[in-house]
């Protein structure tokens, strides 16, 4: 069995394991997760180590990101299980603050992100989330400062929402968006996949097969409009409540007009119970 990764709880104690790092003039690659791993967060883990010499791995709850009605609470907490992975995935060192040492007494400072934080995504639905995303990544970013840092295109808003923050703010790590690993039936890996009845997981794959048919349908030159209008329809009759279902500029998550110029993204978040799923796909 592979040996568990050293786990650091302080800022201190990470501190002093990075200086190690650094003044070995080893490169450092960052992966911030909230824990309850998947083979998703495993290949943001992959790629890490592909790219640099040491891997950090954050596992942090962030309640900022949270509103009071969402899952914070019942959020999957597996903190054993996520070492053993890591051990096996070989990562070094695990950053692992409680909330007291991420938001002490009397913190005061928030990152509020504009541009595609903006756009009518999860912004809409979620209206305290890239607030509370960027002011826990930026935290991370500062306290590792490593040369790169991994995020999924599972959550592409905030791939790109992180992307724009870490240029304006000029910080010096390269951020890297990694392809979305998805289960045999086209399920994009979730931690909150796991809080599916059977029946609601059966239905789930449908968000995947209507992207996938509709960003073909939209490549071969078929009409925007047409093309979602019947993927709503797809996924509503498979019971999914939806929030939405959009075709937007890759770069900037802008509405595509009908000249389509540049590369198209496929998003769509939906609610199944009381379940909800995010996923995208390029066109
Ligand atoms: P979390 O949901 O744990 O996700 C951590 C990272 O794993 C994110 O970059 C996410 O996009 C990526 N990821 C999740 N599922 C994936 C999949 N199926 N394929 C590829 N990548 C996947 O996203 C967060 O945590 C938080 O918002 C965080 C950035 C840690 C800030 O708190």
């Amino acid at each position: 069995m592979a040996k568990n990764p050293k786990v650091t709880r302080t800022v201190p104690s990470l501190r002093q394991a990075l200086q190690r790092y650094r003044r070995a003039g080893e490169t450092i690659a960052l992966v911030p997760t909230m824990g309850a791993l998947h083979d998703g967060h495993l290949s943001l883990v992959n790629e890490a180590r592909s790219r640099a010499d040491r891997v950090v791995v954050s596992i942090f709850i962030n309640p900022a990101q949270f509103a009071p009605h969402e899952d914070f609470a019942s959020y999957p907490r597996r903190f054993a299980a996520d070492l053993t992975a890591l051990a096996q995935a070989k990562v070094d060192l695990v950053w692992a603050p409680t909330a007291a040492v991420m938001y002490p007494k009397g913190f005061a400072t928030r990152i509020v992100p504009e541009g595609a934080a903006k756009v009518g995504l999860e912004d809409r639905f979620r209206p305290h989330f890239f607030g509370g995303v960027c002011t826990v990544v930026a935290k991370l970013f500062l306290q590792v400062q490593p040369d790169f840092a991994l995020f999924g295109q599972k959550d592409y808003q905030q791939l790109r929402v992180v992307t724009q923050m870490a240029k304006d703010l000029d910080l010096a790590l390269k951020v890297v968006g990694v392809p979305i690993v998805r289960e045999a039936d086209g399920l994009a890996l979730s931690s909150r996949n796991a809080y599916l009845a059977p029946d609601e997981r059966a239905a789930a794959p449908v968000l995947y097969r209507v992207l996938k048919a509709s960003a073909a349908r939209i490549k071969r030159g078929e009409a925007i409009a047409r093309v979602l209008e019947d993927g709503v329809g797809e996924i509503m009759r498979a019971g999914f409540a939806l929030d939405y279902l959009e075709a937007r500029d890759a770069r900037t998550l802008v509405a595509v007009g009908p000249r389509r110029d540049g590369p198209i993204r496929l998003l769509v978040a939906a609610k199944i119970g009381k379940t909800r799923l995010i996923d995208n796909m390029a066109v």
